[in-house]
């Protein structure tokens, strides 16, 4: 099998790195990829968001599969450009990628599916965006309607930032009323979040094991939101029911509920979970696989992984056999650049990346990498790298996973130093 992997993160380093040890994929391609991943597949510098360009390498490559790795190409519609010259896709079309591009429309399909999320109200004026917070009440939860790379929500006790979040988000001012965004105001979840993945043809519905990720910048859960700095699974805290429970209440009715409104979801449901005292609730649905939590739930799954996509691409995943997992455990620790999650510096050259590879149980995958002519390894982004190690537990997969980062040098970066210490 020829695959394509679209996009340049840890995420899509992971995705091909256990593509690449599956002994079906007989050639590996990247576009645009980063300097990680030119190590385990060819890199073809095409622009991700662009759909026609990339249907095009695809065809050109003679491509069995393409997989769409970040949300901003599934939103695009790469993936439906990709399907439209007979080429099977992995990934959402861009109606049904609305899941994660819009949080309106996710609240939506949850209301009509019976899936338990928080409540919300949607507010499109100041006035409905005082009226929401004052009918919720501390602490004060304020989401961006749209896409925003984990950086567009609020959880404050301060009433006055919450409202000006709301009215940043919208857009008041400088913009005339009519053009107002929309913005999402909900009621605090309180417990600990699971990120689960399920991989479906948009009928069947495969559930993948849950991760945590860790989504503040700095230890102890503070400062802002990231991306997600690290990650670890599986949760020896959670509930073993709790993947079958999250089937059965919130990943097949969605999955049900997108079918029939004519939008089938095909490709990788991420749901956001918080398990709070009264049950799970969703926190958020992504289209597609979270970025770091893929880095350890892959670096467990025994199952090669070109077959299971391509069967989700191609809709047969009814008769693939069950997965395979390894009884291990991973832990994945970012390493990002100065500033981030605010504006990066980028250039700085990155050392130490033998060293750290050489860690038994770890392997570095790139996030913003690049080769620069002089052949070093730089910076390119805002998370560098995510160092991932497995282990017999968490406490081994850890140990390996830190110790690998400390031969890492990197001018300025910074990275938690407690990730998975303290579980759940
Ligand atoms: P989201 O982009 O919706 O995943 O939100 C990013 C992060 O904000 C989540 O991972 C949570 O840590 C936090 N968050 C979002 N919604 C809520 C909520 N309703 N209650 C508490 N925390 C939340
Ligand atoms: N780690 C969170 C995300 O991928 O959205």
């Amino acid at each position: 099998m020829k695959v394509l992997v679209i996009g340049g993160g840890a995420r899509e380093h992971a995705l091909c790195r256990s593509l690449s040890l599956d002994p079906d994929v007989t050639a590996l391609h990247c576009a645009p990829g980063n300097a990680g991943i030119a190590e385990v597949a060819e890199a073809h510098p095409v622009d991700a968001l662009d759909g026609a360009a990339v249907a095009d390498l695809a065809a050109a490559l003679g491509a069995d599969l393409v997989v769409v790795g970040p949300e901003a190409p599934l939103v695009a519609g790469v993936a439906d450009a990709v399907r439209s010259r007979g080429i099977p896709a992995f990934g959402p079309s861009a109606e049904a990628a609305r899941l994660e591009g819009s949080k309106a429309f996710a609240k939506s399909v949850m209301a009509s599916a019976n899936v338990p999320t928080a409540r919300s109200y949607v507010c499109a004026t100041p006035e409905e965006v005082d009226a929401a917070l004052d009918a919720f009440g501390a602490p004060y939860v304020v989401k961006d309607d749209g896409l925003a790379a984990g950086k567009g929500v609020v959880v404050t006790d301060d009433l006055a930032a919450a409202r000006s979040h709301a009215l940043d988000c919208m857009g008041v001012p400088p913009m005339p009323s009519r053009q107002w965004g929309k913005v999402v105001i909900e009621e605090f979840l309180d417990g600990p979040e699971v990120s689960l993945f399920a991989v479906t043809d948009g009928e069947t519905v495969v559930p993948l094991q849950p991760a945590q990720d860790f989504k503040r910048a700095l230890d102890g859960d503070e400062g802002p939101n990231t991306g997600g700095m690290g990650a670890y699974s599986p949760l020896p805290w959670a509930d073993p029911k709790l993947v079958d429970e999250v089937l059965r209440t919130v990943l097949q009715p969605t999955v049900d509920e997108l079918r029939r409104r004519g939008t089938p979801f095909s490709g990788l449901l991420y749901a956001g979970l918080a398990i709070t005292s009264r049950g799970v609730r969703v926190i958020e649905f992504n289209a597609r696989f979270g970025d770091p939590e893929t880095q350890v739930v892959l670096a467990r799954l025994k199952t090669p992984l070109a077959g299971l996509l391509h069967a989700a691409a191609t809709g047969t995943l009814a008769s693939f056999p069950p997965l395979r997992w390894s009884d291990g455990a991973a832990v994945t620790v970012v390493v990002a650049s100065h500033n981030y999650p605010g504006t990066p510096r980028m250039g700085d050259a990155i050392e130490g990346l033998a060293e750290a590879d050489a860690v038994e149980g770890a392997y570095v995958l790139h996030a913003g990498t690049a080769r620069a002519e002089s052949g070093a390894v730089v910076s390119a982004g805002g998370r560098v790298l995510s160092v991932t190690a497995t282990g017999t537990d968490i406490a081994e997969a850890r140990g390996r996973a830190y110790e690998s980062v400390s031969h890492i040098h990197l001018d300025g970066a910074h990275h938690r130093t407690d990730i998975a210490a303290r579980l759940s």
